[in-house]
């Protein structure tokens, strides 16, 4: 559905340093997904690149086969994706309220309320409520849209550990229930195991989750050898602990 086609990256102030090195991947609707990466891995650079927010040097990023280039790259941000972002974009003017309106058409009390925050909070300058609150807001708006992609860069990044849950079972309510594709930036192993695929970036390049899998498996198989063996506990505990960490 959406679709990296070798897609090379690098920011123009700095063009020995390639980001994105001839990637190609394809996102599929119904699924969640979880883009991992240590900091400047490019995770960000990549869902600017999804959502049309900055083109490629090399390559096209195509949605349902078309280049986006091509129907042009506004036209795919308003009717294709809805963005929650790391520094949330809230409109810093309106309320809670008009700035999910912003979203879509869909019943902005009622989502607002549904990411626990109430009447008086809803109605309230943005700008006047904690970090957290303000996520909330973003992540709401985004939910007010119909567009068939969801991007969202640390969505619970500000969040406490429940509410984190909270927002990732919403998210995958949306791909498995209304379809949508849904890619999602963190930096949270944990959380990134509710995917349905993770993606790793490294050094430019871009591993998806049966990768991870595969890893998974050989580790286990590596650890029942392990416990074969004829050595003292504390050198077994040892070599467990090097294999847990590869
Ligand atoms: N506008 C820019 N101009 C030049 N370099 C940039 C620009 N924005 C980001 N970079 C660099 O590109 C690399 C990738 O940045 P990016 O923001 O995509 O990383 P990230 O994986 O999202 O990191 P984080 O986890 O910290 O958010 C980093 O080395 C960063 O310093
Ligand atoms: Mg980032």
């Amino acid at each position: 559905m959406l679709e990296l086609k070798d897609v090379m990256y690098y920011y123009k102030s700095q063009k020995d340093k390639v980001i994105l090195n001839h990637i190609s991947y394809s996102f599929e609707e119904g699924k969640m997904y979880a883009v991992l990466g240590t900091s400047g891995s490019g995770k960000t650079t990549l869902l600017s690149l999804l959502a049309g927010l900055d083109v490629p040097v090399e390559g096209e990023i195509r949605m349902n086969g078309v280049n986006i280039m091509q129907k042009g790259l506004n036209g795919h941000r308003k009717e294709n994706i809805s963005l929650v972002f790391q520094n949330y974009n809230l409109i810093d003017y309106l309320t809670p309220v008009e700035n999910v309106r912003l979203g879509g058409k869909e019943d902005a009390m009622g989502l607002l309320k549904s990411m626990g925050l109430d009447e008086s909070q809803s109605r309230r300058n943005v700008m006047q409520l904690s970090g957290g609150q303000q996520q909330r807001v973003a992540i709401a708006r985004a939910l007010a849209s119909n567009a068939p992609v969801l991007l969202a860069d640390e969505p619970t990044g500000n969040l406490d550990e429940d509410t984190a849950n909270e927002i990732i079972a919403i998210f995958s309510e949306l791909a498995h229930e209304k379809n949508k594709c849904v890619i999602m930036v963190t930096h949270s192993k944990e959380l990134a195991q509710k995917a349905d695929v993770i993606l790793t970036l490294k050094k430019g390049t871009v591993a998806a989750t049966e990768d991870t899998v595969f890893g998974e498996k050989v580790r286990g198989a590596l650890l029942e050898q392990v416990e074969g063996i004829s050595a003292t506990d504390d050198l077994k505990d040892k070599i467990m602990e090097e294999i847990q960490n590869k």
